[in-house]
């Protein structure tokens, strides 16, 4: 299993978004434990009231795949205002099994989004992860559209197979983290947390 990390204040980031956006800036850090029933609000909201993210959370937050310092949070104003976790899953690969991590979920405060700050948070948390952690990838699935912009990349071109046939090949995508090998392959299988609460595949 890759280490674990340290103190997560460590982990706090301060930027500022461009000019196009607020002028307030945007705080990048680990959740702490006592905010998780904020956050779960948070992405439930996001996600139009559904409530099947905060069950998702609850099981992610009560399992293995779950990594306190790679839930972060983004605060605005001193506010917490968008959230996304990174868990731990396997990749089942030819020779052997390899840890990696997961990105979801993802969300900002409804009233919040598209003014930059899923994008600012999206990026500064890669950052964090590609400066602390061991595994070689990061996995999602979802709109390319989106996430190409942070540097993921259609998986399947590269080797991987998608988790489900529910995950539709363009939307299942990998970031190379600085562990990443060439010859890397292999199936991603999602934590349980994933399948119980029947959360794997777009819909
Ligand atoms: C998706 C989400 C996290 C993006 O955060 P955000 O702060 O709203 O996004 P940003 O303002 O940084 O915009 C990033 C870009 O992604 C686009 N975008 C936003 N939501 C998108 C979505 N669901 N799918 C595709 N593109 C999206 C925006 O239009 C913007 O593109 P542009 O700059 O070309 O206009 C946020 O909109 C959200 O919480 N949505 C509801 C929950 C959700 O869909 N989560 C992701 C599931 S994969």
């Amino acid at each position: 299993m890759a280490g674990r990390l340290g103190n997560t204040s460590a982990f706090a980031v301060l930027i500022r978004q461009t000019p196009s956006m607020s002028e307030s800036a945007v705080n990048v850090r680990s959740m702490r434990d006592d905010e998780f029933e904020l956050v779960r609000a948070l992405e439930v909201a996001a996600f139009g009231d559904d409530e099947s993210i905060g069950v998702l959370l609850d099981a992610l937050r009560a399992s293995w795949a779950w990594v306190p310092e790679l839930s972060f949070v983004a605060e605005r104003d001193g506010e917490i205002c968008a959230h996304v976790s990174f868990t731990r899953a396997i990749l089942d690969a030819p020779e052997r099994l390899v840890d990696v991590l997961v990105l979801s979920p993802v969300g900002v405060l409804p009233e919040l989004q598209h003014q930059g700050i899923g994008s600012t948070m999206i990026t500064q948390a890669l950052t964090i992860v590609e400066s602390t952690r061991t595994e070689p990838a990061v996995f999602l699935e979802g709109n390319p559209l989106l996430y190409t912009r942070f540097g993921f990349e259609p998986a399947c071109a590269i080797g991987f197979r998608r988790p489900s046939l529910r995950t539709p090949e363009p939307a299942f995508q990998v970031f190379r983290l600085s562990a990443f090998d060439e010859s890397l392959r292999g199936t991603l299988v999602y934590p349980d947390a994933f399948w119980r609460t029947d959360s794997v595949g777009l819909r």
